[in-house]
């Protein structure tokens, strides 16, 4: 059974104030007993500030971005060193707005992907079709040739057991616009079975695939009820704790089949 993974990306919002009671208000109504994995990814320069926050608490956080480099001279990046040494478990990668507002490649994903794992950490590798694309009926192309791309340049499949994918389709980041449960459910069976071919069936089997783009309280559920739907990447439902726990919850009436309770 995959543990469903709830993950919060704050992007670039909240002052120091807002992160902090944010983080206080994600401890106090979270516990170890959870049947979800919590994660938060804020900005940067608030790891540290949510390392002593989240202390003693099943939080997990990670970090948005991270340079593939090891450490040097590239002014502005930080390594993932770094990241390991602020208590980052996670880092996403290949997030869409990297892709377009910053031109990030899949073969620099990759290099990225490569050097995360081989810190111990946990990447979350973004993939997701444009709105075109989406038009067009290239979803499934689009997602897959991502996929190949990536791992064509990774050394080898092992990597493949050490990450998780996010399924997040770009014409539903941040519009409102979510996918339906049933377009979610196909594409990542798509991705679990790009996954058999490239890798190995029990390694597909274990990934996990979130979905991203739009998740809120009210769809939650739905998505959460698809046989390949892991998890969830929040975004800016992630920056309201109640919300985001809210979400979190619908995870755990999947695993219990119980009622939610507030
Ligand atoms: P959204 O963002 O939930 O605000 O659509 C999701 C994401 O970009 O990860």
């Amino acid at each position: 059974m995959r543990r469903p993974l709830i993950a919060g990306n704050w992007k670039m919002n909240a002052t120091r104030k807002q992160a902090s009671e944010l983080l206080q208000n994600i401890k106090v109504r979270t516990s170890y007993a959870d049947p979800v994995e919590w994660v938060v990814f804020p900005p940067f320069v608030y790891l540290e500030l949510t390392e002593r926050e989240l202390a003693y608490s099943p939080v997990k956080w990670g970090a948005q971005n991270a340079s593939p480099f090891g450490h040097g001279a590239y002014t502005g990046e930080v390594s993932l060193h770094m990241l390991h040494d602020f208590g980052c478990q996670y880092v996403i990668l290949g997030h869409s707005e990297r892709r377009q507002l910053f031109r990030e490649h899949d073969h620099e994903i990759a290099d990225k992907v490569s050097a995360a794992v081989s810190m111990g950490m946990t990447p979350i590798v973004c993939v997701g079709e444009s709105y075109e694309n989406y038009q067009q009926g290239a979803t499934d192309t689009t997602v897959r040739s991502q996929i190949e791309r990536i791992h064509q340049r990774l050394q080898d499949n092992y990597v493949f057991n050490h990450l998780a994918f996010a399924y997040e389709p770009v014409w539903a980041i941040g519009t409102g616009l979510s996918a339906s449960a049933d377009h979610a459910q196909h594409v990542h069976k798509l991705i679990r079975h790009c996954i058999s071919e490239l890798s190995d069936t029990e390694v597909a089997e274990t990934v996990r695939i979130v979905y991203g783009g739009s998740v809120k309280p009210d769809n939650a559920y739905q998505l959460l009820a698809k046989p390949d739907v892991d998890g969830c990447l929040v975004g800016g439902a992630s920056l309201d704790a109640d919300k985001f726990i809210r979400i979190g919850k619908c995870g755990f009436q999947q695993m219990e089949n119980t009622a939610v309770t507030d």
